[in-house]
């Protein structure tokens, strides 16, 4: 497969970037040219943000797995579209050539339909990361299902919030799944969750452990089984449905500053451009190269850079079931060496937990392989940039730190591998297309060069989001109301000298813990469900691998027979319990009050630098309520 829309030079990327804002629609609509449609689009763009409308494409008809599939058979048909590493190193690996992936891509939305699935219906996927997951996602979409995916460290009740928001009928799941030396009951966390959900009417259950579960009569199939039942039909056609470009594809559920996270939503014919525009052009994807993306399915980079966006350019992905430090922190590097891997793209977090391990894990390999590195889900420090660059890359690996949100659908700022400088924990510069504008906190533009602001996009990409499921008010208000007709990120930033982007955190009460998104207001939340919790106020702190740690402050008013520990252990495991073990905090201190002002609002700003530990920096408290407080908790500071 070629890429003629790939951008070869830093003139090109000039040129391209230069066309991309002076003629957008000529430029998006060159590109999606390269695709197969049914039907050509009747326009290419129409949005106010405003409201918001964002439609690319529209009218265009297609069927995103033919684009990811059927269109590659007859030249990468014998070519391997998947290479499964599972968590044990000691069990054989899988690869699945396009050939065979839509084979089973086919053999599976036969199961869906077979088990009353329709265009437009939503299908819950909670899975390990085994090739049935992909398979799933793909045969959702070859039938026009929507698929939302909820990462499998998600507990029961998020995945019941999940399910009762995208009103899903229908589950996919496994009997468990390995990860590392953990053993995840996934079908019992499901069973807890349907308590709540009775209008869910299917669950398939695919054997990965071989865990004990119980099947529920008239509910609950097993996958095997029904991919026989359609064997024993003698059904191997599963026509892709006619999808219009703006048909929902999927919903991914992310945090938010609320208490509830939303129901993001991405559409066929912009999103499968975009994702496959952004691949092709920051990694510098050559056909035969074998890529790496170390994501869960389950987050936004799973679905754009380990299946979409590779696929739909024909491109080998691989995708591994377990985790970096198990069976030892060599793992990442076996597999680098065992598949020749040419591009791996992790996260910092994963770096500087593995930079920990020192360098003997990493010498035992050759790692020659490597043409380029990636990093994306937070801000990269100089140190893990440099330590990726000179062990991992060797120093002739360009590394794209690369910028983006599971609302953006791709990659928007990152310089592209070897065509574009790095600057060490800068994403550098947007992507054709992107128009990125810093503002103040009055919405005023901030012009020039070495400055800082809020940053917002001015104009639609078509990997953009187009609503928030159920809720269209509510990513107006999230995204399009804070400053007019702008999309705000929620996140600072830096404009260098040369205009370079530095992402620097988020500006709202959005957590950003080992890459993943989480909403302070959710884990207060969950605290608060723990009975001898009064109130709590939850913030972050720089933590040396996560990026960001958990710091709860907490009114306890437990029994006095539980020690303190206990209780904190407890409601620890509340929130394990409530969200997922990604949102237990890190530390929680037992205080008597909060500082408030006298409207009752808490200071945040306070409770932040103390748990910074720049306690020496707060600022002025003589208008809250109960200044005295303040000395308290500084006093007892984890
Ligand atoms: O704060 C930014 C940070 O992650 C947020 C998006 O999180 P999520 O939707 O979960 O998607 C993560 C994977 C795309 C952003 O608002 N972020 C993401 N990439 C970077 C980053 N911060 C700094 N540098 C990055 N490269």
């Amino acid at each position: 497969m070629s890429y003629p829309y790939q951008i070869r030079s830093a003139e090109q990327y000039q040129a391209a970037y230069k066309k991309s804002v002076d003629h957008p629609e000529e430029f998006w609509s060159d590109i999606a040219s390269n695709f197969q449609w049914r039907k050509p689009w009747d326009k290419v763009l129409e949005w106010d943000f405003k409201k918001p409308t964002i439609k690319w494409f529209n009218g265009g008809k297609l069927n995103i797995t033919e684009n990811c599939i059927d269109r590659h058979l007859e030249k990468l048909g014998n070519k391997p579209a998947i290479i499964w590493e599972p968590n044990d190193p000691e069990e054989y690996h899988r690869v699945l050539t396009y050939r065979e992936l839509y084979n089973k891509v086919v053999q599976f939305g036969n199961v869906l339909k077979n088990n009353g699935i329709k265009k437009g219906d939503r299908v819950c996927i909670y899975m390990g990361m085994v090739p049935e997951l992909a398979i799933a996602v793909l045969a959702c979409a070859r039938i026009g299902a929507i698929h939302s995916v909820v990462f499998g460290g998600f507990s029961a009740q998020s995945i019941a919030d999940r399910l009762q928001d995208a009103k899903a009928e229908f589950v996919i799941t496994c009997d468990g799944a390995y990860r590392g030396n953990k053993e995840i009951p996934l079908k019992s966390v499901i069973d807890d969750a349907l308590v709540q959900c009775p209008f869910v009417k299917r669950v398939v259950v695919l054997t990965r452990t071989r865990t004990a579960v119980s099947m529920l009569k008239g509910r609950d199939v097993w996958w095997e089984d029904e991919v026989k039942k359609v064997e024993t039909q003698g059904n191997h056609d599963c026509p892709a449905e006619e999808m219009d470009a703006e048909d929902m594809l999927f919903i991914l559920y992310t945090s938010g500053s609320t208490g509830k996270p939303k129901g993001v939503v991405h559409t066929c014919g912009g999103y499968m451009v975009y994702a496959n525009y952004s691949f092709v052009n920051v990694f510098q994807y050559q056909p035969g190269d074998v890529f790496f993306c170390t994501a869960d399915i389950g987050w936004i980079t799973g679905h754009s850079y380990i299946v979409y966006g590779p696929l739909s350019a024909g491109a080998t992905t691989l995708l591994f079931e377990g985790v970096p430090t198990w069976p030892d922190a060599g793992r990442f590097w076996d597999i680098v060496d065992k598949y020749k891997v040419n591009t791996l793209y992790t996260a910092p977090t994963a770096i500087r937990s593995l930079m920990g391990f020192g360098l003997e894990p990493v010498q035992k390999h050759d790692l020659g392989s490597l043409k380029v590195l990636g990093t994306v889900g937070e801000p990269i420090n100089e140190e893990a940039w440099h330590w990726y660059d000179e062990n991992i890359g060797k120093k002739k690996c360009p590394i794209v730190d690369t910028w983006w949100q599971t609302e953006t659908g791709g990659v928007l700022i990152s310089n592209m591998a070897g065509i574009t400088p790095a600057k060490p924990s800068f994403a550098t510069l947007p992507l054709p297309g992107v128009q990125p504008i810093l503002v103040d906190e009055n919405g005023k533009e901030v012009v020039g060069n070495g400055v800082s602001g809020n940053l917002c996009i001015k104009f639609p990409w078509p990997g953009m989001l187009r609503t928030t499921y159920g809720d269209h008010e509510r990513c107006r208000t999230n995204y399009f109301a804070t400053y007019d007709n702008l999309y705000f990120t929620g996140d600072g930033c830096l404009r260098d000298e040369e205009g370079n982007y530095r992402i620097t955190g988020r500006v709202d009460d959005v957590l950003n813990v080992s890459g993943h998104r989480i909403g302070t207001a959710e884990v207060e939340n969950a605290i608060n469900m723990h009975t001898g919790v009064v109130e709590s106020a939850v913030v972050g702190y720089p933590h040396d691998i996560k990026g960001q740690g958990i710091y709860a402050f907490v009114i306890y008013q437990g029994h006095g027979d539980s020690d303190d520990k206990m209780a904190r252990q407890d409601i620890a495991q509340t929130v394990s319990r409530i969200i997922g073990p990604i949102a237990k905090p890190d530390k929680i201190q037992f205080v008597s009050g909060l500082p408030k002002t006298r409207s009752g609002k808490i200071m945040r700003r306070i409770l932040r630098k103390i748990a910074e530990g720049e306690t020496d920096k707060l600022g002025d408290i003589s208008t809250l309520l109960d200044p005295a407080v303040v000395e308290e908790i500084k006093n007892g500071k984890l």
